[in-house]
């Protein structure tokens, strides 16, 4: 098996770029991919993209061993393309798990920024809102949702996390494994937020390091006011069952019966 030139001591890594329209996208990301870590690889998980994706990531592919390519019969979000490639990934014997946008919103430069950090971390979040972190070319009111969304979800769950909601992130075999990927049923957007408090939960030590955020110059956005809504309302729902939980076991340990568990995260560098 190859490693990963200065990577390899933390074993396979795969890069997970789910596709949805992505034709013009598609080819120039997994270039500057390739060319920023050769020695990683890439799986392109697409949802039979009318625009003819498929297709091409089929191409990129056949040229490159280090390409490969989940077909999945229709769209059906975000989320299950991406519990689809982490199984492919696991099942491949991939050690290291990472989930990238196609659109050019995440940059393949920086992905060695979330690598480094995974080495004292079960999961990196690539942070816009960290200290060196960034957005480009966002309209105001994007911004505004997705502060608000992650202020949202601290107050609503408890995390000690800046940027919950982002969707570039390194993910240990182990973190995947220990989480109950085959439960999240999230699809859309609070995807991220639930992979971020499972692994929270479950006592992995999650870190987060500055990224540059850039909005997508070609093709169009899957973000929806739908999806949008399904994340307030499910986050909402988190929180307060997560904090029912607290007061019984609360209660339980002043009655002297069980322990309880708290969400830690570590401060990334
Ligand atoms: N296979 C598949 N199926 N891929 C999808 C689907 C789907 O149903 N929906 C979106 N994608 C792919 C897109 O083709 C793109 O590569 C990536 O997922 C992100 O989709 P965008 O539509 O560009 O999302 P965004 O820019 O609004 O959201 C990004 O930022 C959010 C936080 O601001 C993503 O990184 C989100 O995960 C993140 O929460
Ligand atoms: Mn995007």
């Amino acid at each position: 098996m190859t490693t990963t030139g200065g990577f390899a001591d933390l074993g396979r890594i795969l890069v997970i770029i789910p596709t949805y329209n992505e034709a013009e996208n598609v080819e120039p990301i997994v270039g500057r991919l390739r060319a920023a870590l050769p020695e990683v690889h890439v799986l392109i998980a697409d949802d039979n993209s009318p625009d003819g994706t498929g297709d091409l990531a089929d191409k990129l592919a056949i040229d490159d061993d280090h390409v490969h390519v989940l077909h999945r019969r229709g769209k059906e979000g975000l989320g299950a393309a991406y519990i689809a490639g982490f199984q492919w990934g696991l099942g491949q014997g991939y050690d290291v798990l990472v989930e990238h946008d196609a659109d050019g919103s995440h940059q393949p430069e920086q992905l060695h920024r979330l690598l480094e950090a995974l080495r004292d971390a079960d999961l990196v979040l690539g942070s816009r809102y960290v200290k060196g972190g960034s957005v480009v070319n966002w309209p105001k009111s994007r911004e505004i949702l997705s502060r608000g969304g992650n202020i949202y979800t601290r107050l609503a769950l408890g995390v000690p996390l800046q940027d919950a909601t982002g969707g570039f992130r390194a993910f240990r075999r182990q973190t995947l494994e220990g989480i109950g990927l085959a439960e999240v049923a999230s699809a859309g957007y609070c995807f991220q937020v639930d992979l971020a408090w499972r692994a929270l939960k479950a006592g992995f030590r999650v870190a987060e390091v500055p990224i540059t955020f850039i909005e997508r110059e070609r093709g169009q956005s899957k973000m929806s006011q739908r999806i949008v809504v399904e994340a307030m309302l499910l986050v909402g729902r988190w929180g307060l069952a997560y904090r029912g939980n607290q007061v019984r076991q609360g209660v339980r340990k002043l009655t002297g019966r069980g322990s309880t568990d708290r969400p830690r995260a570590s401060q990334g560098s």
